[in-house]
């Protein structure tokens, strides 16, 4: 699928936005997440942490997650707002992958959101574990 400019601008901005909800209190990490479905709706998420650390669940899983419980199954793109900039954990590439392989990966940095990269999926998990 095309992704316009305009649509990714405001899937940056959804998952800045999305970061402000983040429930961090224990790594203090905040992360926002927002996927871009075909239809052009956008769908949020934030990292849920716990104090039983292993049930933290990522901001990028969040996303779409909420995407998936509303019907929406197509994801084109994910937006992932960080301190850093830095790339979705291997759980949420591969989570990521179960809806599309050649999803769209934006990079914002938290801290300059004017700055961000844009990857392929597809480069950050190759070999993905298919049945
Ligand atoms: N986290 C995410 O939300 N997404 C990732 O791709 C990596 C890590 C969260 C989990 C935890 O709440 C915090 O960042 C520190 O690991």
């Amino acid at each position: 699928m095309q992704i316009l400019e305009s649509q990714r601008q405001e899937l940056m901005a959804a998952a800045l936005a999305a970061r402000a909800s983040a429930y961090a209190p224990y790594s203090q990490f905040a992360v926002g997440a927002a996927v871009l479905d075909a239809s052009g709706r956008i769908f949020q998420g934030c990292n849920v942490e716990n104090v039983s650390f292993g049930l933290t669940i990522c901001a990028e899983r969040v996303a779409a997650t909420s995407a998936i419980a509303a019907g929406s199954r197509d994801l084109a793109a994910c937006a992932v707002c960080t301190p850093g900039g830095g790339t979705p954990c291997g759980a949420c590439r591969q989570f990521l992958a179960e809806f599309n392989s050649q999803m769209k990966i934006l990079l914002v940095d938290a801290d300059q959101p004017g700055v961000w990269r844009e990857c392929d999926l597809a480069k950050l998990l190759p070999d993905q574990f298919r049945l």
